[in-house]
C-alpha cells in the first residue's frame, strides 16, 4: 500500500500527494476505469487527467466506484487552450468527472501566449471549480509573464522532466517563485527504461529502472505522475518511498541531461 501521507504543501496551502497516476493515452472506458481503480486500490491518492485526454468520465467513474471520499483524492484536470473560456470549460470537466471541484486546474500549454487564459483560470478558482490553479509547459519567461499579470499566482508548473530532461534552471526558477514543478513523462513515455546507465543504477540499488527514474524526480524535489495501464506496473511505480539514491547515483543520473540545464519547458513546441 502506498502511503498517501507523502505530500507537498503548495504555496496556496493545498496538500498535493507527491505521486500521482497520469492517464494520457489511457482510453476512456474499461481500460481507463481499471487503471484508476487499481491505482486507488493500491493507495495512490492523486490522478492527473486533462480535457484533451478524453477520459475524464472514466476517471470520475473509478473515483466514485472506489468508495473513497472526494476529499481523499487529489484530482487534476487541464484546460485545453484551443478553447476560449477556462471557467466554462472547467464546468464541463466537472460534469464529465461527476465531481463538485477539482483540486488542481492547469493551462495545458501556452498556446496563443502565456497570459490570456489566466483571468479565466482565476475565475474558475473563484467560482469554486478548482481549489488550486497552475500552468503546464511554461518556460521561465512565460512563468514570469503570468506571475506579473496574476492576482492569484500559479502554484504548479507541470513539465516534461526526467534525468534526460532535467531542466535545472527551470526547476530552480520554479522553486524560487514557490511554484511546484510537477514532472510529466518521468519515464520518457517508456523510452528511458532501457537506458544502460539507468539500468546500471537500478541493478546497483536492487530496484527497477522505473523506480530509479521516479525516485530521482522525488529527490530532485518534484511531484511525479507516471502512467501505466498495468496493475503490476502501477504497483511497482508506487514503491518509491522506501529507498534512497546516494549522491553518487543521483550524479550518474544527472549526467544524462540532454537539455543542458535549460530554463525552457520544451525543446519543440507542438502548439
Ligand atoms: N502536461 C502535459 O503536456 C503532459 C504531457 C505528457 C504527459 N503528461 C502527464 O504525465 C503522465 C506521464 O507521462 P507519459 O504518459 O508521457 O509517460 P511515462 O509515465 O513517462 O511512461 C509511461 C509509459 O511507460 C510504461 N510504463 C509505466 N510504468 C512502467 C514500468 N514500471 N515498467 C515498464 N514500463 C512501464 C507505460 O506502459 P503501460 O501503460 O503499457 O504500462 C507507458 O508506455 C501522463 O499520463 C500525463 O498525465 C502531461
Amino acid at each position: 500500500m502506498i502511503s498517501a501521507e507523502r505530500i507537498r504543501t503548495l504555496a496556496d496551502g493545498a496538500r498535493m500527494p507527491l505521486l500521482g497516476l497520469g492517464v494520457w493515452q489511457v482510453p476512456n472506458g474499461e481500460q481507463g476505469v481499471n487503471a484508476v481503480r487499481w491505482a486507488l486500490e493500491l493507495g495512490y491518492r492523486h490522478i492527473d487527467t486533462a480535457q484533451a485526454y478524453g477520459n475524464e468520465e472514466s476517471v470520475g467513474r473509478a473515483l466514485r466506484d472506489s468508495g473513497l471520499g472526494r476529499q481523499e483524492v487529489f484530482l487534476t484536470t487541464k484546460f485545453y487552450p484551443g478553447h476560449r473560456d477556462p471557467e466554462a470549460e472547467a464546468r464541463r470537466s466537472l460534469e464529465r468527472l461527476g465531481v463538485e471541484y477539482v483540486d488542481l486546474y492547469i493551462i495545458h500549454w501556452p498556446q496563443g501566449g502565456p497570459t490570456w487564459a489566466w483571468p479565466g483560470m482565476e475565475a474558475a478558482k473563484a467560482a469554486g471549480h478548482a481549489r488550486s490553479i497552475g500552468v503546464s509547459n511554461y518556460s521561465v519567461a512565460e512563468l514570469e509573464q503570468v506571475l506579473s499579470a496574476a492576482s492569484t499566482p500559479p502554484v504548479v508548473n507541470q513539465v516534461q522532466f526526467s534525468p534526460f530532461e532535467a531542466r535545472r534552471r527551470l526547476l530552480a526558477a520554479c522553486t524560487a517563485r514557490e511554484v511546484v514543478l510537477e514532472a510529466y513523462s518521468p519515464l520518457g513515455t517508456g523510452r528511458h527504461l532501457a537506458d544502460r546507465a539507468v539500468r546500471r543504477v537500478a541493478e546497483r540499488v536492487g530496484r527497477t529502472p522505473a523506480q530509479v527514474l521516479l525516485r530521482w524526480c522525488l529527490q530532485r524535489g518534484t511531484v511525479v505522475i507516471p502512467k501505466s495501464t498495468h496493475r503490476e506496473r502501477i504497483e511497482e511505480n508506487g514503491r518509491i518511498f522506501d529507498f534512497e539514491l546516494s549522491d553518487e547515483e543521483l550524479g550518474a543520473l544527472d549526467a544524462l541531461d540532454r537539455t543542458n540545464g535549460t530554463d525552457r519547458a520544451r525543446e519543440q513546441k507542438w502548439w
